[in-house]
């Protein structure tokens, strides 16, 4: 088989697949399946610096191949996981990411400062959340925003390495992808959800609460690809791609594209078992193929 270990910004995981944030919360109910020392890494539910309730529901509908989602980062805050939820996750032989949205680029930087401290394994920077009125979204769709966001996090990020997740919601993703790079950043994931709107034609009303929300599962995948694969071409930092990925080929099509890992999320929904089938699949793919090692699929798309 295939040496299946790769390397996120340093930080070195035993496989390329990640489960996303928002995805599998802290990891509690998905232990009940497997063991989550299985997986490369876990990138825990968003959080913020204080506890959030979220948004009113309905917040989650299905659409055609896919979820849309308007949680607005319902979290029980930064404390809170260090003090309860990192200890339980650090029990698994599997690197700990933890995702962060502040409402300034302040609260960002405290973040990181407490999670630093905390010893997590890498800080994710969600600058992309499409259900939050303050920063998410706004943050990730202007370059000069997104750097300085960046810029603060790196500041109080120590040694931990940051990798800040990008919107699919821009006109060109690389803009947004090089100034956070040239802020410092240590990786980018991507693609975050897109923003999406359902009605019901006998009530008339937006089937979500909040009216739109962030659409999400297999039918986002070529958007993903092609996205990280524009990414790739523009930026020299490592990429986790994300977006759609429900089994071995979609999370070989992304490395093709140019990610170095691959993060798992919607299809964990309907099968809990999910992201251990990618890690299953990818490796099969890499042994048909004669690989010594899956990273060696990365960046390698022949494009006509
Ligand atoms: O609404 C949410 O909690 C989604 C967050 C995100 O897409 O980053």
């Amino acid at each position: 088989m295939p040496d299946m270990k790769v390397n996120l910004a340093g930080m070195t995981m035993k496989n390329p697949i990640v489960v996303a944030s928002g995805t599998f919360g802290f990891g509690r109910e998905y232990n009940e399946f497997f063991d989550l020392g299985e997986l490369g890494g876990i990138c825990a539910k968003g959080l913020t610096l204080l506890p959030r309730e979220g948004n009113p529901a309905p917040r989650i509908a299905e659409t055609p191949m896919g979820i849309l989602n308007s949680v607005g980062l319902q979290n029980p805050g930064v404390d809170a996981f260090v003090k309860e939820e990192l200890p339980f996750l650090r029990q698994f032989d599997t690197k700990v990411i933890a995702n962060i949205s502040g409402n300034t680029p302040e609260e960002y930087g405290i973040m990181c400062d407490k999670l630093a401290e905390a010893g997590v394994d890498m800080i994710e920077v969600n600058i992309s959340c499409p259900n939050v009125k303050a920063g998410g979204l706004a943050y990730g769709t202007r370059p000069d925003l997104a750097a300085e966001v960046t810029e603060m996090a790196k500041k109080h990020a120590g040694n931990v390495p940051v990798m800040v997740k990008l919107s699919p919601n821009v006109t060109d993703i690389t803009e947004i992808a090089k100034a956070v790079e040239g802020a410092g950043a240590d990786a980018v994931s991507l693609i975050n959800t897109i923003r999406g709107m359902r009605i019901d034609v006998n009530t008339r009303r937006p089937v979500l609460k909040m009216n739109t929300g962030g659409m999400s599962g297999p039918a986002v995948l070529p958007v993903a690809v092609r996205m990280v694969w524009e990414v790739a071409n523009a930026v020299s930092i490592p990429i986790l791609g994300m977006g759609g990925v429900a089994k071995g080929e979609d999370a070989a099509q992304l490395m093709l594209a140019g990610a170095t890992a691959v993060a798992v999320g919607t299809s964990l929904f309907a099968d809990p078992y999910a992201a251990i089938n990618v890690r299953d699949g990818l490796a099969a793919i890499a042994d048909r193929q004669g690989l010594a090692s899956v990273g060696e699929l990365t960046g390698g798309v022949q494009p006509w």
